[in-house]
């Protein structure tokens, strides 16, 4: 133990956690027990998750809102009853509020073609605006710019300050008149920062313009309360709160989800169809064509519970001190540069950095021969590595059952890194 770790507080009882996570007994290159940071890229799942999703497929598999048979009945009440367990994790006035979804970016390329193919006051066209930030994964950078190529729109964005936090400075000339949509990261996957919600918010209602948000990075982290955002959409996904891969969460306000038009046609989103034309379901079901991810919602929900029975609040503030603890040993490691926040305030549990000029994929192959797993390369952020002039990082990031021993691991095999490469 270092002297760093005194007065670490608010820590959970990760000893018992862990119990819930069969593959954090894994061991790997000849019996290391895997160190497992990288939950930002996906989160390992409690046995919780994995016994719902096996009790649904061995009992209960059957189509959704189609049977009229016991076991169909049963699939659409576990389907439906994942909507209200997610409805009531992210405080949506309304169940039918939460689209189900495949991720984030289907989500967030979900919220680009409605604006699209919408009508007035919602159209994007040639004469309006798209804003969004350079701290952004591709999937809040790609669908923007596919539907400025579309439509003729300008896409505009913040930049970032040489401490990774997004540069405000001109927000009154990025967000104007014209702009019609701000969609922005609420936490990044690769800086770690966290937003000034408000502050973007606010301006965007001077203008009359949607928010749309990322909350990849959020929902597994902290309480996500989507009336107190204020925003119009929240996108986030499932396989980085514990959930199972293939499903993700569209939130959207109710008259917007009213009024603004499908994306995908099918199956189950429509009212009548004839051979001239067709009538939709009411949301979100407008916007759920074909069957949906059943058994992945199904196994959303065992996620849901499970962080709701620890607590959200509770999540966070131990990732609060597992960050800073993180942050102070890793400012410790010679030649070792933070790429964003160099501090654990206003910043998420990921936290890139550069060594030296090693390339970060070689320390993640000298970690990972230490059993330690991190994310190396540009994080699906390839504009936030332009902007500070590298090819890559290397990001550890870490969750509800990271340790502080995990972060000596982390260290200590970033000293076999410095070693082995002289
Ligand atoms: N979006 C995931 C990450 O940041 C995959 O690693």
């Amino acid at each position: 133990m270092t002297d760093a770790r005194q007065g670490l507080s608010g820590l959970l009882d990760t000893e018992a956690i862990r119990k819930d996570f069969p593959i954090l007994d894994r061991t790997v290159h000849d019996g290391k027990k895997i160190v497992y940071l990288d939950s930002a890229a996906t989160s390992q799942k409690p046995r919780q998750v994995l016994d719902a999703l096996n009790a649904y497929y061995e009992r209960h598999n059957a189509n959704v809102h189609r049977g009229v048979y016991t076991i169909a009945e049963e699939a659409t009440a576990l389907y439906e009853g994942a909507r209200d367990k997610v409805a009531a994790f992210i405080n949506a006035p309304s169940r039918d509020e939460v689209i189900f979804t495949k991720n984030a970016s289907e989500s967030l390329n979900l919220v680009a073609n409605m604006l699209g193919w919408a009508d007035e006051p919602y159209r994007v066209d040639r004469d309006t605006e798209i804003v969004t930030t350079e701290m952004e994964h591709h999937s809040n950078i790609v669908p923007w710019q596919l539907l400025a190529q579309r439509t003729g729109a300008k896409l505009k964005w913040f930049g970032i300050t040489d401490d990774g936090r997004l540069d405000l400075s001109n927000i009154d000339e990025i967000i104007t008149e014209k702009t019609k949509i701000v969609s922005f990261t609420l936490v990044s996957n690769i800086l770690g920062t966290v937003n000034p919600v408000e502050q973007i918010i606010r301006r965007a209602q001077q203008v009359g313009a949607l928010v749309c948000i990322d909350a990849s990075q959020a929902a597994p982290h902290m309480v996500l309360d989507v009336q107190a955002l204020q925003a119009d959409f929240v996108a986030f996904t499932g396989h980085k709160m514990v959930g199972p891969t293939g499903i993700g969460v569209l939130w959207g306000r109710q008259e917007l989800l009213e009024d603004l038009p499908p994306f995908l046609g099918g199956g189950e989103m429509i009212e009548t169809v004839s051979m001239h034309s067709s009538t939709y379901a009411p949301a979100p079901h407008k916007f759920e064509a074909g069957t949906p991810p059943i058994a992945q919602a199904v196994g959303l929900g065992a996620a849901v519970d499970y962080l709701t029975a620890i607590g959200m609040e509770r999540i966070h503030q131990h990732e609060k001190a597992i960050t800073e603890y993180a942050v102070k040993r890793l400012l410790d490691v010679p030649d070792l540069r933070i790429i964003g926040p160099a501090t654990a305030e206003d910043r998420g549990a990921a936290i890139s950095f550069t060594l030296g000029d090693i390339h970060p994929h070689d320390v993640g192959q000298v970690l990972d021969e230490q059993g330690v797993a991190v994310r190396v390369g540009h994080h699906c952020a390839r504009p936030v590595c332009l902007r500070f002039g590298i090819p890559a990082t290397t990001r550890a990031s870490f969750y509800l059952y990271s340790t502080p021993a995990e972060v000596d691991a982390l260290v200590d095999g970033l000293e076999h890194v410095r070693n082995f490469f002289g």
